[in-house]
């Protein structure tokens, strides 16, 4: 009795379809999709078929190339025909070439091709296709082989490749494109900022696409699957740099149990900068501001240079280094660079409060081609320099402006007082010893003149008592 209900009830909504006119927008709105149901009954030798409740549309399943072919001709789908929504269904097809059908192709708005097997696709869409929507999703593709196989889909807004094996996206034609490439696991993120660089695209399944990164961004060596926002910062970094600066991703942060993230670095070298740029886009790690004119250093102590470990400042007219005491940067940094400056005095303080050890042996120091003014007190430099050198690679170049001389080799008692002082002594010293030698030398001949003219010796000769030296005078 059920069975009898069930077999009037579908025959009665048969017959309803039939005798209403199908109505297109239920079956392809922006995208047209069938689900496994409205394939051919398996009892049908043919492959494909048009449907009766839509318009202009057909289903073929389980097909391989050569039942694909024979599909489409027994269910009279041709360029003359007027399919316009075609979905083919579990296709099993090792290079699924375009060429083939592309008078098919040419006549559809919107070709849907899922939950197939399906290497690679070769071949291209003719020119002047009229597809809007191209839905490959879910075929296990590795790879579309020509890169301009999708670049005559003039009219393509929707492009699905989810749940593919793709390691790139083909060329298209993205005036407003709307693409999914969620679940492509292999996706290098090189290549998805290639995507972003392309006109109008609008992304969706956005939280479930991650791409692959690997060599392609600097300093990771291992590889990781990095979530599509962090991605897009790649993308959107330049636009929140610091002006006329150039932003880009230095490395990729992967601490434990959180998110991998970016490290952006951003180059300000040679564009007429008085000051240091603030802020700094959130986590910059690399600051290079080379060859501005740069006077001070104050500002890296603003709380956006927090993360900063690089700062490359060659070539400005900073002047000292004292404003690095006591900052975030001198903790925490991996290379200061400060060649070419207008750096007289490196006050050794500062750099002895940098730690060299364990953790920071990678650290960097240079100071060359400033021109120091060397005095005394350049042998506390030439002390920190000698016991660093292998932490700052220019020290040759760090010279006296003074005198011509490196600071390492330098011999800065050359310029101290207290040496000068003690031969200042010494000479006050021989003044006094000649003095004295002359007085006695006028007092013995005056004794002498004395005792030859009156006969006796003047005080204190005459009181001394005789040495045997005197017996032989005499
Ligand atoms: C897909 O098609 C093949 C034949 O090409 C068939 O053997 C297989 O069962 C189909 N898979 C599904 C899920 O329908
Ligand atoms: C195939 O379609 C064409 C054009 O729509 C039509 O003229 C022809 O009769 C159809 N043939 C079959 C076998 O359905
Ligand atoms: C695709 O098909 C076209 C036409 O049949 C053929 O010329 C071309 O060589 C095929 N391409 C590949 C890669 O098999
Ligand atoms: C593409 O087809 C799949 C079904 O296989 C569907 O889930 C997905 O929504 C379709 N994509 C679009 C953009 O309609
Ligand atoms: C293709 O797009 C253009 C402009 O976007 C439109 O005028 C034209 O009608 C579209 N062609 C088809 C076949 O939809
Ligand atoms: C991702 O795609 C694979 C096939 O390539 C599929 O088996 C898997 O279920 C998909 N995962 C998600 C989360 O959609
Ligand atoms: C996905 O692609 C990678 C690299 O192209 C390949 O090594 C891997 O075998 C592919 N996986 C599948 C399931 O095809
Ligand atoms: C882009 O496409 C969307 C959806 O297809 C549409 O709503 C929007 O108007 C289009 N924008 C332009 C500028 O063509
Ligand atoms: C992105 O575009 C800019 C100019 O618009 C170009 O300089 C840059 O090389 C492009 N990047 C990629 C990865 O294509
Ligand atoms: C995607 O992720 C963002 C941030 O993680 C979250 O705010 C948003 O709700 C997610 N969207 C969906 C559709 O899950
Ligand atoms: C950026 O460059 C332009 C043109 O060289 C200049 O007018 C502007 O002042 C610069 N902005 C800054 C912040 O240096
Ligand atoms: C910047 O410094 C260079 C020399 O270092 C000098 O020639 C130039 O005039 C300076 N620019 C300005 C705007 O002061």
């Amino acid at each position: 009795m059920m069975k009898f209900a069930s077999v009037l009830l579908l025959f009665l909504t048969k017959s309803v379809w039939t005798l209403l006119p199908p109505d297109d927008s239920s079956c392809y709105n922006h995208c047209y999709q069938q689900p496994p149901e409205a394939c051919p009954p398996v009892s049908n030798p043919c492959r494909c078929h048009r449907l009766t409740n839509c318009n202009n549309a057909a289903v073929c399943c389980n097909v391989n190339a050569f039942t694909l072919t024979e599909g489409l001709a027994c269910a009279n789908i041709s360029s003359t025909t007027d399919i316009k929504a075609l979905h083919i269904r579990n296709a099993t097809i090792e290079s699924f070439n375009l060429t083939v059908h592309q008078q098919v192709w040419k006549a559809l708005l919107y070709m849907t091709v899922t939950d197939g097997h399906i290497k690679n696709i070769v071949g291209k869409f003719p020119k002047a296709s009229k597809i809007s929507c191209l839905n490959l999703s879910s075929n296990h593709i590795n790879y579309i082989e020509e890169e301009r196989s999708l670049v005559s889909l003039y009219n393509l807004s929707f492009l699905d490749l989810s749940n593919n094996n793709l390691t790139q996206v083909p060329r298209i034609r993205m005036d407003n494109v709307t693409l999914d490439i969620s679940n492509n696991t292999n996706l290098p993120c090189s290549y998805l900022k290639e995507l972003f660089n392309m006109s109008k695209l609008t992304f969706i399944n956005e939280n479930k696409t991650f791409c692959f990164t690997s060599k392609d961004f600097a300093w990771f060596q291992t590889t990781a699957l990095l979530p599509f926002f962090q991605v897009k910062r790649v993308h959107e970094v330049q636009k929140n740099c610091v002006a006329n600066c150039t932003c880009n991703m230095h490395r990729l942060n992967l601490s434990q149990g959180k998110l991998p993230s970016f490290e952006v670095a951003v180059n300000c070298s040679g564009k007429k900068y008085f000051t240091l740029p603030v802020p700094l886009p959130p986590d910059t790690i690399l600051l290079d501001v080379s060859n501005n004119n740069i006077t001070s250093l104050k500002e890296l102590s603003h709380p956006s240079y927090q993360n900063l470990r690089y700062f490359y400042a060659d070539n400005n007219q900073i002047a000292s280094i004292q404003p690095l005491e006591g900052s975030k940067f001198i903790n925490n940094f991996d290379t200061l660079s400060l060649q070419r400056n207008k750096i007289k005095l490196i006050e050794t303080y500062v750099l002895d409060n940098i730690q060299f050890e364990r953790n920071f042996n990678q650290r960097k120091v240079k100071l060359g081609f400033n021109r120091i003014q060397c005095d005394c007190n350049t042998k506390k430099l030439k002390i920190w320099l000698l016991s660093k050198l292998s932490h700052i690679p220019d020290h040759d170049e760090i010279r006296c402006a003074n005198v011509d001389a490196k600071v390492t080799e330098l011999d800065p008692s050359q310029f101290c007082q207290s040496p000068q002082d003690w031969t200042y002594y010494i000479n006050y010293i021989i003044t006094g010893e000649v003095l004295l030698l002359v007085g006695l030398i006028v007092k013995v001949s005056y004794d002498y003149w004395v005792f030859t003219t009156t006969g006796y010796l003047p005080w204190p000769a005459s009181k001394m008592p005789r040495l045997p030296c005197d017996w032989l005078c005499e």
